[in-house]
């Protein structure tokens, strides 16, 4: 049996039901506000699934490597190792403001402390890695294929150094994302990824700060769901709002899945505004060439279960197309995968975001010119990072094809 918390209060149990599957009950006289989920209300009557975990409670269950650490650590303690165990152990420390700990047992972070810095500066490569996964894989509870952990270091951190209200020295939940990639499979990943962002910074959406290695090993993004008061806001992706389980992240269409659900959930007054946000942050994946930009990878944010929800920051961009050449969309877009057009992005906006014609086609130009001037920084990387030469070389043509064929009319 887990014990289920929800910003810091007790919510509820969930256990195992039948076979497979699970089943989750509110407390006796919970109060609505400690609802897991904006797609699980408080009730009376359990909420029961028959196949493995309610998507809220399966979404920041580590995939990959990740994952494959921790049965090979846990099974033999447990026996079996199945998604109920591997929540037991991440549970206590995961993005947003749920966290599992055992029945009798109290709310407990205490994630080790680690320097940020020591992380973006170090040139230990391999074994920096080994290390880091080794001892912050049980706090890590983050979904994701890629290796990443989640760890603390508040005095790291920039804008929460900067805020009025400084994290308390009590303070033992993680503060920032340490992403690596695979060796072999994805070289240069992190710097991938860190240009990517930096054309979504350069659009004007909302990006935490992210930092890349001096070795480009690892990228370090900072906590967007972490308040300055070291509270958790509310996240949940949009495999969780279709009720999808996270196999079936690659199902669904950007119209309906996205812009639609998100549009039945925001619940707020910023939906309009928010809309055209996640309208852009459609349009870059497609522009950069990013094939992976699947249900996980948009979410909401929000600080009341029952009030308003906004777009999540922005996250997990990369140019896939350079790993992988065929490469296209992760969800449908005009019933196909093919990399759109300019003219059905701009159809794309006009009904779904209600944009004017000029209003869609100054978001398409306003994208061109983020990739332009970002452009110019990843050759200047180039030139002082010899080793990201080749990838780089690729990312630039990808940008120049999704600029010529996704954004020019
Ligand atoms: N800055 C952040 N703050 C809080 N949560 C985040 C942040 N960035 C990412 N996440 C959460 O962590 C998850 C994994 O991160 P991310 O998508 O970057 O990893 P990934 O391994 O590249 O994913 P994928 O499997 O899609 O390739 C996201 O789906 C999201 O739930
Ligand atoms: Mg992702």
């Amino acid at each position: 049996m887990i014990k289920v918390w929800t910003d810091a209060a007790e919510a509820g149990l969930l256990d195992r039901f039948g076979a497979r599957g699970s089943t989750f009950v509110y407390q006796p006289g919970a109060l609505p506000v400690r609802a897991v989920s904006v797609t699980m209300p408080v009730r009376l009557p359990s909420w029961d699934i028959q196949y493995g975990l309610p998507p809220i409670f399966e979404m920041n269950l580590p995939e990959g490597m990740l994952r494959e650490r921790l049965r090979l650590a846990f099974a033999k303690a447990t026996g079996t190792f199945d998604e109920f165990d591997l929540l037991a152990i991440v549970g206590r420390s995961q993005v947003g403001r749920i966290r599992c700990t055992g029945q009798k047992e109290q709310l407990q972070e205490d994630v080790p402390f680690q320097s940020v810095d020591e992380i973006l500066g170090k040139r230990r490569g391999g074994d920096l890695f080994r290390y880091l996964i080794d001892k912050f894989a049980s706090f890590s509870g983050i979904s994701g294929v890629q290796p990443k952990i989640l760890v603390r270091d508040e005095t790291a951190s920039v804008p929460l150094s900067k805020a009025k209200h400084r994290l308390s020295h009590s303070h033992r939940g993680a503060t920032h994302i340490v992403k690596f990639w695979e060796q072999n499979e994805y070289p240069q990943l992190a710097a991938n990824e860190y240009f990517c962002l930096k054309v979504a910074e350069q659009c004007g959406l909302e990006v935490p700060t992210y930092r890349l290695a001096e070795d480009g090993l690892a990228l370090v993004v900072d906590r967007f769901d972490l308040r300055p008061n070291g509270t958790y806001r509310g996240f949940e992706d949009f495999c969780v709002l279709n009720a999808r389980r996270t196999d079936e992240k690659y199902r669904g269409s950007y119209e309906a899945s996205i812009m639609k659900r998100f549009a039945e959930f925001a619940n707020s007054s910023h939906v309009g505004e928010d809309l055209e946000r996640l309208f852009t942050l459609i349009v870059i994946n497609c522009a950069l060439r990013n094939g992976d930009a699947h249900l996980k990878n948009f979410g909401i944010v929000y600080d009341d279960v029952e009030g308003e929800a906004r777009l999540a920051p922005v996250y997990d961009l990369v140019t896939t197309s350079v790993y992988l050449p065929k490469d296209s969309l992760s969800l449908t877009l005009n019933g196909t995968t093919k990399w759109p057009s300019a003219k059905e992005l701009q159809r794309l906006g006009e009904t779904r975001m209600s944009g004017s014609p000029a209003r869609v086609r100054g978001i398409l130009e306003r994208i061109a010119d983020a990739i332009a001037t970002t452009s110019t920084s990843l050759r200047t990387y180039i030139n002082d990072h010899e080793e990201f030469g080749e990838i780089g070389g690729r990312m630039l043509q990808q940008w120049e094809q999704g600029i010529a064929t996704s954004l020019n009319p």
